[in-house]
C-alpha cells in the first residue's frame, strides 16, 4: 500500500495531532486552536500551551477537571499514537512537552532530501500579492531609504514566491506631480532644441533638479511658466510629454543600474500610470459619501486623527494620497491581488494607516486585520552613519555609476561578499529598528554576517566535493541515523525550515529567516566538529556527508529566497 503522505511543517503536523486531542478533551470548546511552539531544549522539542487558557474558560462551569494541570494531563492522554512523537510530559500548570522521535526526524530529512525542499514550502492563504517596493522619485537621488526598501521588498517577494504566492513586484516611482512643470520648463530653457538633448547633457539629474528649483523659487515669471507647463503636461501636449519621458528615462537608467547590481527584478508602474483612473475612483468614494469639503480641499475624515486624508488639493490637483487610493483600487479590482504590501520607511506609517482606514470605510477591505484582502505597511527604520546621524551617502556612491566600475574589476567573489554583506546587514535586524551602516561590521567573518554564512556554506560544499561522491546518489543511499545529540539538533533544525518561512511571511519579517540561517550555520559547525567519524564511530563519514547535503539543500533554497549572493561564491 502507498505510504500516507503527511503534509505540512513539523509544527503544522503537531497542530493536527493536538487538534484531535483537544476535540476529545474538551468537546464543547469547538473553536480552540492548538497553541504549539518550539520550546527550550531542556524541556523537549515543542510545547502545547492550551491548558491554562482552557481552564479559565471551563472552570466553575461544572467541569470535571480540578485545575489546569489535569487539563494538560488529559490533552496528553488523548493524543492519538503517532510515529512522530517519542515521549510527552507535563510541566508546570499543564504545559505538554513533546520530544519528537529521532527516527522520525531522520526519516523526514531523508524524504526532504529526495523530494527537494520546495515540497516543504508553507501553504499561505493568499494566491496573489502586490509587493510595492523601492519606488524612488524621478529626478531626485535614490537615497539609502530606497535602497533599504529595495532589499527588504525583494526579500519579502522571494519568500512569498517560494511559498507559491504569485507576486506582482511593483516599482511605484514618483514620476508625476507639480515638480515636473519646473523640470520641463528648465529643460526647455537649457536646451531649446529638444531633439538634441542627450543624457550627458543633463548629466547629474539631482543637480539639474536643484538648479531648476532655485530658478523656480527666485523668478516669478519662470514660476508661472512652470505652473502652465504642469497643465500642458497633464493635458497631454506632445512637446511636454516628450520632455517628461526624457527626464524619466534618464532617471530610470540610474536606478536600473542599482537593480542590476543587486540582482533585483521589479516592474515599474509609477504614479503617472494611475492618473487616468483617479477621477473615477474619487467619484466612487464620493458616491459612498466618504468625501467632504474642508478649507477648499476635498478630504476623507479619519476617525482618531486630528487632520483628514486630503485627496484633492485646494488648487484642484491630485496628490500622493489620491494616487495611492487609486493604485489600491486598481490592484484589488484590475489585478485581483489579495495582499498589498508597501515597503517604505516608518515615517510614512500614518499615510498608510489613513489609506487603509479609508479603504475599509469604502468597503474595499474587510474591517478585521486578519482577513483578506489586506493592506500591510512594512515600515523600516533609518540607516545611520557611524556618527549616529542619518546616513548621507548617495546610492550611486555605494554602487558606482556603472562606468566607474568595469565588470572585470568586480571579481565575482568580491561582488558576492560585498553585496551579500550589504543585503544581509540590512535584513538581519528587526526592520523597525534603525541600523548603522558599518562596512567593518558587515564584513566580520566571526559575527552574524553574510561572510560567516558564506564561509559555513563553502565548507559544506568542500566536504561534498572532497568525498568525490555523486550528490544525487548519496541522497538516496542508506538510512540516516541521528546518533549524536548534535546530529539530532541539526536534523531538527533542518526540518523547521518550513515553519520559519511561514512565520517570516506571515509577519513580513525577513530577520526571522536570517536568524534561522545563522543558527543553521552554528548547528552545522557544532555537528561538524563533534561528529567526525573517528570521534563518533556510530555516525560514520557517509552519514556526515548526507547531513551535509541536507544542510546544503536548505542553504540553497534559503539562498533563492534570501539573497543570491550570500551563498553565491561556491
Ligand atoms: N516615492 C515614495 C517615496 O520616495 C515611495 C512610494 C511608496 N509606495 C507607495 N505606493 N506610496 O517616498
Amino acid at each position: 500500500a502507498a505510504e500516507e503522505e503527511v503534509v505540512g511543517s513539523v509544527k503544522g503536523q503537531l497542530v493536527q495531532l493536538f487538534e484531535a486531542s483537544l476535540r476529545i478533551t474538551v468537546p464543547d470548546q469547538t473553536n480552540t486552536e492548538p497553541l504549539i511552539a518550539a520550546c527550550n531544549p531542556r524541556f523537549g522539542d515543542y510545547q502545547c500551551n492550551n491548558a491554562m487558557s482552557l481552564w479559565t474558560k471551563i472552570k466553575g462551569k461544572g467541569s470535571a477537571f480540578k485545575g489546569p494541570q489535569p487539563v494538560g494531563q488529559a490533552i496528553m492522554t488523548n493524543l492519538l499514537p503517532s510515529e512522530m512523537i517519542d515521549t510527552c510530559s507535563i510541566a508546570g500548570p499543564g504545559f505538554v512537552n513533546v520530544i519528537l522521535s529521532t527516527q522520525w526526524i531522520a526519516k523526514s530529512i531523508q524524504k526532504m532530501l529526495i523530494k527537494g525542499i520546495e515540497t516543504w514550502s508553507p501553504k499561505l492563504r493568499v494566491k496573489r500579492a502586490v509587493v510595492d517596493f523601492s519606488s524612488p522619485n524621478i529626478a531626485k537621488e535614490m537615497h539609502v531609504g530606497h535602497l533599504r526598501s529595495t532589499i527588504i521588498g525583494d526579500t519579502l517577494a522571494r519568500m512569498l514566491e517560494f511559498s507559491n504566492v504569485e507576486v506582482l513586484r511593483r516599482n511605484h516611482v514618483g514620476d508625476w506631480g507639480t515638480q515636473f512643470g519646473m523640470l520641463i520648463e528648465y529643460l526647455f530653457e537649457k536646451f531649446p532644441n529638444m531633439e538634441v538633448v542627450s543624457d550627458q547633457a543633463i548629466g547629474d539629474l539631482e543637480a539639474f533638479y536643484k538648479a531648476s528649483k532655485q530658478r523656480f523659487d527666485s523668478d516669478p515669471v519662470f514660476k508661472e511658466r512652470a505652473q502652465h507647463a504642469v497643465v500642458s503636461l497633464q493635458g497631454g501636449e506632445e512637446r511636454y510629454r516628450k520632455a517628461w519621458s526624457k527626464i524619466c528615462e534618464i532617471s530610470r537608467q540610474g536606478y536600473e543600474r542599482v537593480y542590476e547590481r543587486l540582482g533585483i527584478g521589479l516592474e515599474e508602474k509609477g504614479e503617472s500610470f494611475y492618473n487616468l483612473y483617479i477621477p473615477g475612483v474619487l467619484e466612487e468614494l464620493n458616491q459612498k459619501g466618504l468625501i467632504e469639503e474642508s478649507e477648499g480641499a476635498r478630504v476623507i475624515k479619519i476617525e482618531g486623527k486630528s487632520y483628514p486624508f486630503i485627496v484633492v488639493k485646494s488648487d484642484g490637483g491630485f496628490n500622493y494620497a489620491s494616487t495611492d487610493l487609486t493604485a489600491l483600487w486598481y490592484r484589488l479590482n484590475e489585478e485581483k491581488a489579495e495582499w498589498m504590501i508597501y515597503v517604505t520607511d516608518v515615517g510614512q506609517r500614518e499615510h498608510f494607516e489613513m489609506l487603509c482606514t479609508a479603504a475599509k470605510r469604502a468597503g474595499w477591505l474587510p474591517p478585521a486585520d486578519n482577513s483578506y484582502p489586506k493592506a500591510s505597511h512594512v515600515g523600516f527604520g533609518l540607516v545611520l552613519g557611524e556618527d549616529g546621524k542619518r546616513f548621507q551617502t548617495r546610492t550611486s556612491h555605494l554602487f558606482g555609476k556603472g562606468d566607474e566600475w568595469t565588470e572585470e574589476e568586480l571579481e565575482q567573489t568580491a561582488e558576492a561578499v560585498g553585496y551579500g554583506a550589504v543585503k544581509y546587514a540590512d535584513l538581519k535586524n528587526n526592520r523597525l529598528t534603525n541600523y548603522t551602516f558599518n562596512f567593518d561590521q558587515m564584513l566580520n567573518d566571526k559575527g552574524n554576517t553574510a561572510v560567516y554564512l558564506l564561509y559555513a556554506h563553502a565548507r559544506i560544499c568542500s566536504i561534498i566535493r572532497k568525498s568525490g561522491k555523486d550528490m544525487e546518489e548519496l541522497k538516496k543511499t542508506g538510512t540516516l541515523v541521528l546518533a549524536h545529540s548534535d546530529e539530532r539538533a541539526l536534523g531538527l533544525h533542518l526540518l523547521q525550515f518550513a515553519e520559519i518561512v511561514e512565520e517570516a511571511c506571515t509577519n513580513l519579517l525577513p530577520n526571522v529567516l536570517c536568524e534561522y540561517l545563522y543558527n543553521l550555520s552554528e548547528d552545522f559547525t557544532r555537528f561538524y566538529s563533534n561528529c567526525q567519524s573517528d570521534q563518533n564511530p556510530s555516525a560514520g563519514f557517509a552519514f556526515s556527508l548526507r547531513v551535509s547535503i541536507a544542510t546544503e539543500s536548505a542553504a540553497v533554497v534559503a539562498e533563492n529566497i534570501l539573497v543570491d549572493s550570500v551563498y553565491g561564491i561556491c
